[in-house]
Order: C-alpha cells, then sequence, then structure tokens
C-alpha cells in the first residue's frame, strides 16, 4: 500500500515535471515572440522619432535604445533638430523665404533661442537683434544682445519687411503680423476689392471694419500704437508712436510695440499657439480632439519651464506619440 502510494506520487511527480517543462519551453516562445515584437516596437518608435527631430531614420545609440523616448532630451540638443526647427518656425511666421538671410529673422533668432536654451518668448519680447554684416549675398547674419530689442520685431530688417504700403504710414501689415506669430491670429486679406476705398475710411465700410476696426485684433486700432513709416525714395525711416496709451486687444490700454508684446506673451493663446507649433513640428498637421491630454501637458510643461524644448519633450515623451 505504501509503495503503490509511492509510486502514485512519484507518477504525479514526473507528470507535474513534464507538464512543467512543457510549459516551460511554451513560456520560453512567448517571450521570445513578445521579445521580438518589443523590439519591432522599440525600431519603429526610434524611427518615429529620428524622422520627426532630425528628418531621417534612427541610427545609433536611438537605434539601438530599448526605451528611444529616453533619448529625447538627447535629440533636442542635436544640431540637425536646431537647424530644422529653426527653418520650420521662419516658414510659420512668414509666408515666403525672405529676400535676404536677414530678413528671415525668426529663423535667426528661434536658432538662438533654442541653440542657448532661453525660454521661447524671448523670440518675441527678449533683448535682442538680429543684424546683417557686411551686404548682399556675402552678408553674414548675426544675433546680438540689446537692451531695447523685442525679439526680432525690433530688428531693421523686420520692421522694413512688414512695415507696409498704408497710404499714411500706418503699419497694418505689422499690426497683423505680430499677432499671428505670437498668438497665431489668422486673417486672410480682401484688400484687392478693385475701386475698394482703401482709405482709413474706406476700413471703416461694411466690407472691411471686421478686420479693421472690430475685434480684438482690430489691425487699425493695433498700428495706432506702432511706429509710423516714412518713405523717401529708398529710405525708410520709422516715426515713434505719440506715447499715449490706446485701447488695444480688445480693452487694454497700451502705448506701444512693447507693451504689445508683452501683453500677447503674456497670454494663454501665446502658450497655446506655442503648442501648436510644437504639435506641427512633431506630427506635420494640428492637434486633434482625442490629444487634448498631451496638449494640455505641453502647454503646462511650456507654463512651467519656459523653454519650447520642455513643449516637444512633452508631446515626444507621451507614450502616445510610440503607439
Ligand atoms: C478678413 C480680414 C480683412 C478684411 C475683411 C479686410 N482686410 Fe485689409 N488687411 C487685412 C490684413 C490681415 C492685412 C495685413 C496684410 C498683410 O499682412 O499683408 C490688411 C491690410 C490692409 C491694408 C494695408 C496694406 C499694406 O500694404 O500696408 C489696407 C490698405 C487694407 N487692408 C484695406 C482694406 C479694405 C479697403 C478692405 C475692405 C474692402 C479690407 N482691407 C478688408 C485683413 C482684412
Amino acid at each position: 500500500m505504501a509503495n503503490i502510494v509511492k509510486k502514485t506520487l512519484l507518477w504525479v511527480s514526473g507528470g507535474a515535471m513534464l507538464a512543467g517543462l512543457a510549459w516551460g519551453l511554451q513560456v520560453g516562445g512567448l517571450a521570445q515572440a513578445q521579445n521580438e515584437a518589443d523590439q519591432g516596437k522599440s525600431v519603429r518608435c526610434a524611427n518615429r522619432l529620428s524622422i520627426a527631430f532630425l528628418g531621417n531614420a534612427a541610427a545609433g545609440d536611438l537605434a539601438a535604445s530599448q526605451d528611444p523616448q529616453s533619448q529625447v532630451d538627447k535629440l533636442l540638443e542635436d544640431p540637425v533638430f536646431i537647424e530644422r526647427f529653426a527653418r520650420y518656425i521662419n516658414s510659420q511666421m512668414n509666408d515666403a523665404p525672405g529676400a535676404t538671410s536677414v530678413e528671415d529673422s525668426a529663423y535667426h533668432l528661434s536658432k538662438y533661442v533654442v541653440q542657448n536654451k532661453k525660454a521661447w518668448k524671448d523670440l518675441f519680447s527678449g533683448p535682442y537683434d538680429v543684424v546683417a554684416t557686411g551686404t548682399g549675398a556675402a552678408a553674414t547674419v548675426s544675433v546680438t544682445d540689446k537692451a531695447d530689442g523685442l525679439g526680432y520685431f525690433r530688428s531693421k530688417a523686420w520692421l522694413e519687411r512688414y512695415a507696409g504700403n498704408e497710404l499714411t504710414g500706418l503699419k497694418l501689415t505689422s499690426a497683423y503680423r505680430i499677432p499671428h506669430n505670437i498668438v497665431g491670429l489668422r486673417l486672410v486679406a480682401t484688400t484687392n476689392a478693385p475701386g475698394a476705398d482703401v482709405s482709413a475710411t474706406g476700413r471703416a465700410a461694411a466690407a472691411c471694419k471686421g478686420c479693421h476696426f472690430d475685434g480684438w485684433y482690430a489691425l487699425d486700432k493695433t498700428a495706432q500704437i506702432l511706429s509710423k513709416v516714412q518713405r523717401q525714395g529708398q529710405t525708410i525711416t520709422f516715426l515713434p508712436p505719440d506715447g499715449q496709451a490706446k485701447q488695444v486687444l480688445g480693452d487694454q490700454m497700451l502705448k506701444d510695440d512693447k507693451e504689445l508684446v508683452t501683453a500677447l506673451v503674456s497670454s494663454d493663446q501665446f502658450l497655446v499657439n506655442s503648442c501648436r507649433l510644437a504639435f506641427g513640428y512633431l506630427y506635420g498637421r494640428n492637434e486633434n480632439a482625442c490629444e487634448a491630454e498631451v496638449f494640455d501637458a505641453c502647454v503646462d510643461a511650456l507654463k512651467s519651464s519656459g523653454q519650447m524644448q520642455a513643449a516637444l519633450g512633452a508631446i515626444a515623451k507621451d507614450q502616445s506619440f510610440c503607439q
């Protein structure tokens, strides 16, 4: 009896051992398949990040990484990324490339801001100037410190590029371009109506005032606090505004370009627009409704660190980026 029990036990444990062995083999196979799947996933993720940041397939450490999203901070310091990002920003701040390099002041200053890890708002309100040394194709462009600089908005080449042609020297073009660049204002000018009266009186007509006098962005009101342009032959000069505070951006009382830019970069809309730029760079499109969570994470990151790198990082490190 005792023998039988023992045999049964042996048999049981033998069976269990076999079963265990089979189970072990199966687990081994599954683990291998899982490994391969993970590897495929990390390769896809590495390529996705590399293409988004650098414009080409992953190489080196990134390609070999088990956790490619841990490499995002390194990508953010890659000179290839910084160059591409500055070009992208320039394309978003201007409708066309400048006639000369210095006219692409958004390119030069955004590159400087990212390279030197400055706050993103410095692109618009930082104490800088974008200047050309030499002329024509041989000119070299650099970013210099300037105590009363206002991002690139007071750089000579930008001032002249966006001075416009309004009859009395009102800079309607700058009045549009400044909020366009900082908070993403989008208006489509309709000045080509044949025979339209383009003077201030004409711009107050029903077809025009929606953009020129109404709304928080009323271009004619914003232009009142900017300098005025005077042209004599090829010479362009700018006359300072009168220093009186006027009602701009809806209900704010502001007196010059600096107060205008300061109000805009302090708004929530600046954070939203900056994250929209970050999203556009990484995804090549605007965010959609189901991406609200990562978009909010971007806004929070930008708000607390001030840097565009934090905004891009919040998007690219989110698990949704590699799904
Ligand atoms: C949908 C908005 C919108 C409407 C409506 C509109 N404009 Fe404009 N207007 C703009 C914008 C934006 C600019 C700045 C254009 C730019 O940046 O090139 C502008 C600029 C101008 C300028 C200055 C151009 C320059 O080179 O400096 C004049 C003059 C003007 N508009 C007249 C008119 C007249 C007249 C009407 C009505 C027939 C009109 N606009 C209707 C948006 C509008």
